[in-house]
């Protein structure tokens, strides 16, 4: 089957035919292919992956599994990376290429150990070495998709300014701007400075900070003339944010049941109409379907209720929870749907041959030594969970930068 005419829309063209366009953020842990798919259903144009290191994903067949699964409704999409050479960016962006509409790379992430590694926020130190990852993926990759960078912006603006009219000049799609600085944790993000960016390209940018609900985005939209908006926190609490309404509906929580009992059956079981809801989804972490269940269901239950929901440990008793208070349970997809949101087989046979060049002529140059990272995000669960769990008192959690 050819995949390409589903999932390599043009991002470009979204930006010309929409006024807004509404995107969800790169979330480590959660922008996966379920939460993908389920903002989808409600008005989100565009999603990110989570931060995927390029290096591990160019030497490491199992960082690819664990961090990259796509379905035929999973477009337009970024995939987004974080790296610090060209050969690793390219590479990277070399073999995802056939399944997205873009790379992106990560020049915002504040968290420590991504300083140590050199990636994250601590690339906007070297902005020479962003323009030049830019310009040669740009110019390496034979495919019409698009090359941004997600930043944050810097205590002197100026700096950003100058930063992003070089990304242009390298070549940058568009770009995405967090309008805090690295050291920024949370609170009120600097609307006069994006605005000053967006004035100082030609390119689309996207807006990023703060948003809690639709009036925010449009908001947003008026106060800088962001072509897009992004959201993070805000769609985490309620993925039905971009259609205007202020929490999660019940209708989403419904849908966030299927999507999470039907995303993982095979071919097989359908043709065979063996399925029938299993005791719980195969190949789905129970940390993911809770924590985005507690997320959602924050504003929803009381705070009695929410206790009990947030320390429930098993699919089954998830299950019984939301059926006892809410009348729902996971559905079988009908056939059609199901073909289009089954995991699609990605074949990356002979994609590494970028990686190997461009790193070998480095090698020969610099006799670099690199190790793989081997990471895996869902075996705990993470400070952001936690500290949103711990802190289950107040519903004002605002942990933006506290995503490990
Ligand atoms: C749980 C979580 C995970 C995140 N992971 C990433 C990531 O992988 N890549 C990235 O560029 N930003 C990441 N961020 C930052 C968000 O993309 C976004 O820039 C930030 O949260 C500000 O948006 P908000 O105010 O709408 O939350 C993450 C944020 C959260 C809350």
């Amino acid at each position: 089957m050819n995949y390409t005419e589903y999932i390599s829309k043009d991002i470009l063209q979204l930006f010309e035919e929409k006024k807004l366009v509404t995107v969800c953020a790169p979330m480590v842990r959660y922008s996966k292919l379920q939460f993908r798919t389920l903002v989808r259903e409600f008005n989100c144009d565009l999603c990110y992956t989570s931060m995927i290191l390029a290096d591990s994903f160019c030497q490491s067949a199992k960082a690819r599994n664990n961090e990259f699964t796509l379905n035929l409704s999973d477009s337009p999409l970024i995939v987004q990376f974080a790296a610090n050479t060209v050969y690793d960016f390219v590479g990277a962006a070399h073999m995802v290429s056939p399944y997205c509409s873009g790379v992106d790379l990560n020049c915002g992430c504040p968290q420590t150990w991504a300083k140590h590694m050199g990636i994250g926020c601590s690339m906007l130190n070297q902005p020479e070495l962003i323009s030049d990852i830019v310009k040669q993926c740009r110019n390496r990759i034979n495919k019409a998709f698009t090359v941004s960078v997600k930043l944050r912006i810097l205590k002197d603006i100026r700096k950003t300014v100058d930063i992003c009219k070089n990304l242009e000049k390298a070549g940058v799609s568009f770009l995405a701007v967090h309008a805090r600085t690295p050291s920024q944790q949370t609170g009120c993000i600097d609307v006069e400075g994006l605005k000053l960016v967006v004035e100082n390209v030609s390119c689309p940018v996207i807006g990023n900070g703060g948003i809690k609900n639709f009036r925010d985005c449009l908001k947003l939209q008026e106060n800088t003339n962001c072509k897009g908006v992004m959201a993070a926190n805000g769609l985490l609490t309620n993925p039905t944010l971009f259609t205007e309404t202020n929490c999660t509906s019940i209708e989403c929580v419904q849908n966030w049941l299927n999507i999470c009992y039907n995303s993982t059956i095979s071919d097989y079981e359908i043709s065979k109409t063996l399925f029938k809801i299993p005791e719980r989804p195969p190949n789905l972490t129970f940390q993911c379907f809770h924590h985005h269940l507690v997320f959602m269901l924050e504003k929803i239950l009381s705070k009695t209720k929410r206790r009990i929901f947030n320390s429930l440990q098993n699919f089954h008793d998830v299950l019984l929870f939301l059926d006892e208070n809410f009348n729902v349970k996971p559905e079988f997809y009908n056939y059609e749907v199901f073909n289009v949101r089954k995991n699609l087989d990605i074949d990356y046979t002979g994609r590494d041959e970028i990686y190997q060049k461009l790193k070998s002529e480095i090698y020969d140059k610099e006799e670099l030594i690199t190790s793989v990272q081997e990471y895996n995000y869902d075996d705990r669960d993470g400070i952001f969970f936690k500290t949103k769990v711990t802190r289950d008192d107040s519903l004002e959690f605002d942990l933006e930068n506290i995503f490990i």
